[in-house]
């Protein structure tokens, strides 16, 4: 889109989003573009001439909105509802504006204290034990992940670099190569395909455990796949647990698969993407049971 001549106010966006364009109730959900169409649509060079902010914003409509899949569309039905909200976009245009660059305590402090205080409020929103909760003491805290992939990512990395030194303490003449060629994770069958991809990016083997008739990873079956494989000389680091999984909805035994965990030294994660926030719910917060004794 070219550049802009005339300075836009938040305001006039604003009132051109909610007054001018369709709503989302008028708009169908997916999109109608073919693969392609919407590079077609797009001018093939940067602009040279600036144009008017009223051009840009009918650009907007004519290249971009084509091309969107309306999730908060009435007539949306893939995938599962996941919207934002009104606050979330305040907050969108105040993080914006202020320019937060968060990669480090140092590089903006507001930003990380801020991101490990509302991490405690969803910690203590969820009723998690207090070793998740960083507290006034830095113990435990979260932090912020872009997507559920990555975070599935992140901790298979984390284990793998953890597993590689406690391997290493006892041999140190295996080289990092040789430690990961014998490293081995888990999943339920039923786990998002980003649980797989983590292991082909973190390049380990990811083993697929077999469900109960209910789509429920089990402990039994998990604890003869890790004694298995560990008569056959590998080292099982790290297993990843989904509650709520993306076919079925499905829920994985935590309360069995926690303590054999815990036994074999593997790095428990959990993915929730789907049914997490559902936990808040006193009604729903029994099926986050188990998470005490991961
Ligand atoms: C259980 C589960 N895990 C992981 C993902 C991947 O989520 P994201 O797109 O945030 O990486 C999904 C998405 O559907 C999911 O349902």
């Amino acid at each position: 889109m070219p550049s802009c001549r005339t300075q836009p106010t938040g305001s006039s966006l604003y009132s051109a989003s909610s007054t001018t364009a369709p709503s989302h109730n008028e708009r169908g959900g997916v999109s109608p573009q073919r693969e392609g169409d919407g590079r077609l649509s797009h001018p093939q060079r940067g602009a040279g001439d600036p144009e008017s902010y009223d051009d840009v914003l009918k650009d907007v409509e004519r290249v971009i909105m084509p091309g969107v899949t309306h999730w908060h569309s009435p007539n949306f039905f893939a995938y599962f509802p996941t919207a934002t909200s009104y606050p979330s976009m305040l907050a969108d245009m105040l993080c914006g504006a202020i320019g937060c660059i968060g990669f480090s305590w140092a590089a903006s402090p507001a930003c990380t204290e801020l991101e490990t205080v509302m991490l405690d409020w969803l910690g203590k929103m969820l009723k998690l034990p207090d070793c998740f909760i960083a507290g006034t003491d830095g113990h435990g805290g979260g932090v912020i992940q872009s997507t559920a992939s990555e975070a599935t990512l992140m901790a298979l990395l984390a284990a793998r670099c953890k597993a590689i030194k406690r391997v290493q303490s006892t041999n140190p003449e295996l080289s990092e190569s040789e430690i990961c060629s014998k490293l081995v994770a888990y999943t339920s069958e039923q786990a998002h395909s980003s649980v797989e991809r983590a292991g082909l990016i973190g390049g380990v083997m990811m083993k697929k455990v077999p469900t109960d008739d209910k789509y429920s990873l089990r402990g039994p079956l998990l604890k003869k796949m890790i004694e298995e494989d560990k008569a056959a000389g590998l080292v099982p680091f790290y297993f990843c647990a989904t509650l709520g999984t993306t076919p079925c909805c499905s829920f994985d035994n935590l309360m069995e698969l926690g303590p054999i965990c815990n036994k074999e030294n593997i790095w428990m994660h959990v993915d929730a993407a789907y049914a997490g926030s559902s936990f808040i719910c006193p009604e729903f917060r029994p099926l986050l049971d188990g998470v005490e004794v991961c």
